[in-house]
């Protein structure tokens, strides 16, 4: 079943019955500021940081579900309804709720009555603006009455739901004009405060929660709106809010346009105040005056629609699945961006209290979206390049706001290091900016302590070399990339995490899964030094590198997979041997994108066995069979039951190191229907059974030991948005950003005819037109730029500023 459908034309998804199988959100703001909108206008706002400086309150775990955000309530006569249909809910005559490239449109009509809302955050802006547009689309001449409403956070989101013996005496207000301000903590160590205004006068005004809902009411029936009269209350304490209350007159055929705005205001230190106790305002008169007119704010929707036209021109595709091309022309590398800004902090899975971000998660994330803003992911990679040690080790995660590494998340997460040669040489590639590696980067924030960006590398490279194991294959430290393999953590207290635990000492557990990653950025970071002229360097890297290759042919190979691990006692894990977990697909993605034992046969034997024990109707899962019961020595991974998360669910994240793998071997059919299996506007007519956003791709579906396989959880924060738009344009259709240019190397399904695609690459346009007639999956016979043959599959940097045809012959 489906609750909705693409617009392409419009990119947007348009969602057409409100009651989808869970919220399907979207998010607004592209920077500094940015808000959370589900389908029924639930969710949330905040300033750069989710935990600490929330501006508007949001429940999770609810119930009903997604109870709390950014509403209006329409009364006309006895009936009151709400354009996005919570909270109201009452069932409207028409509603429609398109999400769109960083806004989200509302419409909704009930008995001749047309609203509209517009929400959006204008580029480079603290602010929301919600268009509220009414229509009197009866014969009758209508007065109606529109009351909004949002509820403030007390700033800090973990405290603001935990502290209430506080919260519940701090909270304060200003009311001027139709501007209603929320300034709790201003008089002490804030310097911020948060706003939401009309561009209209009104009638009455809420600004207390209790006044306006009444203790005893959900928000779908607060009393102010029902009696359709505020109470113009100030709060004092308790839960402040705001609230407008508009009067409104409409002739037959005549509308009207109402501009609200949210805004976050930071003030300087000697400038807080108009007068004692009152606020200065002028910084918010300011930002509302920028656009208080239906055309100020037509223009800032029109900018931000031709911000995202130049993002989304970098790379766009042509082929004969218009599902593919509105993955890869739109909602993947939307979705790119929303990682790269969120990490894994704030969705309606991630509360936005408990992390900050990855460093394994946003050097990932950069892969996905360093084409889109080359000089956001410079300084992303600098950011976390400082949360670094000396050693190569680092925090495994840090706040946005203060950038600054989390020592109470910690790390010793020992693939973590690498993934810093992958965003940068990923970077470089895109931009051809060696200077990167030259930039000073502090390590532990602390700028005396500043290195090369290049030492920061190296730093990476040989923290796995100094911390080998028993079989000289890498130490797993606290986990590799699953967070949930935890081989030394031994924990018998359920109080206690997984993640911070102090671990048993004397542990050699080591990974297979980083002795790959290692391999493949190894070579990376071989391949780097010798492009700038370290040749020592390179050679004796080089030297580490088949030191690993070889330890992995002879202690990471079980006949027929790579094994997954040694576990704290040596023994081992994802064998044959074993009798839950025989095989996990991390070791057999990693090992065979770095193609180790490829001759020998192993690549092929790995890549058979995922296919014949891993795969299932809804992609691939983590490991098989799944455990049922705990073992103390993986730690997190058995405490899930079979088939979910970590334990035998299917991590989409990973599916795509299969994907790639696939394309090592040139199977071609393989690695795409993978692909399709998890790609999200392949499971549309799923909706039912998947539950989550048909346009975003989500951590994990249930696998198929599940209780409901196919049943996916936790959409739009993971490494999946990046790696599946790494695996899919850059080895499916194959094309790639190098140092020295563009490489050709599509792993298509057979059937293809081809593909075109448009590539802005260091401000070239390549138009590259792939033909494939002989109906093959892999190889290129013939490459002609504008006209001319290369001899090699590197099409050059060509002349800036221009178009040029690129003409790829399989064969
Ligand atoms: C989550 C984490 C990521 C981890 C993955 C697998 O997505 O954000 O860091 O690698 O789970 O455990
Ligand atoms: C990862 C896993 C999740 C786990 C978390 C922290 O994000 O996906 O299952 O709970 O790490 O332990």
């Amino acid at each position: 079943m489906e609750y909705g459908y693409f617009d392409d034309e419009n990119r947007e998804y348009v969602i057409t019955n409100p009651k989808t199988p869970y919220p399907w959100i979207n998010y607004l703001g592209n920077e500094d500021f940015f808000s959370l909108t589900s389908n029924t206008g639930g969710g949330y706002t905040f300033y750069k940081d989710a935990k600490f400086r929330r501006l508007t309150r949001y429940r999770y775990n609810n119930i009903p579900a997604d109870n709390g955000g950014k509403y209006f309530y329409i009364k006309d006569g006895d009936t009151i309804w709400s354009p996005g249909w919570k909270p109201v809910k009452t069932e409207l005559d028409h509603y429609e709720c398109r999400h769109g490239m960083s806004y989200t449109k509302f419409k909704g009509s009930k008995n001749g009555i047309e609203a509209e809302v517009l929400q959006f955050i204008p580029l480079g802006f603290w602010g929301e603006i919600q268009k509220v547009s009414l229509k009197n689309s009866s014969s009758d001449k209508k007065k109606i009455k529109l009351f909004s409403f949002i509820e403030w956070c007390l700033w800090n989101a973990e405290d603001d739901m935990t502290n209430f013996q506080r919260n519940f005496s701090t909270g304060e207000v200003e009311v001027k004009d139709s501007v209603i301000y929320h300034k709790t903590e201003f008089k002490e160590r804030r310097n911020h405060y948060a706003f939401y205004s009309v561009n209209s006068p009104i009638t009455g005004y809420d600004t207390d929660r209790e006044t306006f809902v009444g203790l005893y009411n959900g928000l779908d029936a607060p009393d102010a709106v029902f009696e359709g009269q505020s109470r113009n209350s100030i709060a004092h304490g308790w839960s402040p809010i705001a609230s407008h209350y508009l009067e409104i007159e409409l002739k037959p055929g005549e509308d009207k346009e109402f501009i609200f705005m949210l805004g976050y205001v930071e003030v300087e230190k000697d400038k807080k105040w108009e007068s004692k106790s009152i606020i200065n305002k002028q910084p918010a008169h300011d930002m509302i005056s920028s656009y208080d007119t239906a055309d100020k704010v037509n223009r800032a929707f029109e900018d931000l629609r031709a911000y995202w036209d130049n993002l989304l021109g970098k790379i766009s595709i042509e082929s004969a699945d218009p599902r593919l091309d509105r993955m890869v022309n739109i909602w993947n590398q939307y979705q790119c961006m929303v990682t790269f800004n969120m990490s894994r902090s704030a969705s309606f899975f991630e509360s936005g209290i408990g992390r900050g971000m990855g460093f394994r998660d946003s050097n990932q994330d950069l892969i996905g979206f360093v084409h889109q803003i080359p000089e956001r992911a410079r300084e992303r990679i600098y950011d976390i390049a400082s949360t670094q040690f000396e050693d190569g080790s680092c925090y495994h995660q840090y706040q946005p706001l203060t950038k600054k590494g989390n020592a109470a998340v910690g790390g010793n997460f020992n693939d973590d290091p690498l993934w810093l040669i992958l965003s940068t040489t990923a970077y470089i590639k895109e931009t051809g900016d060696f200077s990167l590696l030259d930039e000073m980067v502090p390590f532990d924030n602390d700028s005396s302590r500043a290195k090369s960006h290049f030492e920061h590398l190296k730093a990476s490279f040989y923290h796995v070399v100094h911390n080998l194991g028993p079989h000289k294959l890498p130490l797993i430290g606290r986990a590799d990339w699953n967070d949930c393999l935890n081989l030394n953590c031994f924990s018998e207290d359920p109080n206690e995490s997984f993640q911070t635990t102090e671990n048993q000492k004397g542990g050699t557990a080591e990974s297979l899964m980083i002795a790959g990653l290692f391999v493949v950025y190894g070579k990376e970071y071989v391949k780097l030094c010798i492009r700038i002229g370290k040749e020592d360097e390179a050679k004796e890297a080089q030297v580490h590198v088949d030191a690993m290759i070889e330890a992995v042919k002879q202690h990471g190979w079980d006949g027929d997979w790579y094994l997954r691990a040694y576990d704290y006692f040596g023994n081992k894990v994802g064998s044959s041997e074993n009798e839950e977990g025989k095989i996990f697909i991390e070791s057999q993605g990693w090992c065979t994108m770095a193609e180790i034992g490829k001759e020998e046969g192993m690549v092929e034997k790995s890549l058979n066995a995922v296919k014949k024990y891993l795969d299932c109707d809804y992609g691939i899962v983590l490991n098989y069979p799944a455990f049922t019961k705990y073992y103390i020595e993986y730690g997190e991974i058995s405490t899930y039951p079979a088939g979910y998360k970590e334990n035998g669910g299917i991590f989409c994240h990973n599916n795509p190191w299969i994907m790639i793998g696939e394309t090592m071997l040139g199977r071609g059919d393989q690695a795409y229907d993978y692909y399709t299996k998890i790609a999200p506007s392949f499971l549309e007519e799923l909706s039912e059974l998947h539950k989550v956003e048909p346009y975003v791709y989500c951590q994990m579906i249930a696998g198929k030991e599940a209780h409901r396989p196919g049943e996916a959880k936790n959409s739009w924060l993971s490494g999946t948005a990046s790696w599946n738009f790494y695996a899919i344009t850059q080895y499916i259709l194959g094309i790639r950003a190098e140092y020295d240019g563009l490489a050709i190397n599509p792993c298509i399904p057979a059937s293809w005819d081809g593909f075109k695609m448009k590539r802005v690459f260091r401000d070239v346009t390549y138009n590259i037109n792939v033909k494939n007639p002989e109906h093959i999956s892999k190889g290129i016979k013939q490459i002609l730029v504008n006209g001319q043959p290369v001899n090699s599959n590197i099409v050059p940097i060509l002349e800036k500023g221009k178009e040029h045809s690129v003409e790829v012959l399989m064969g």
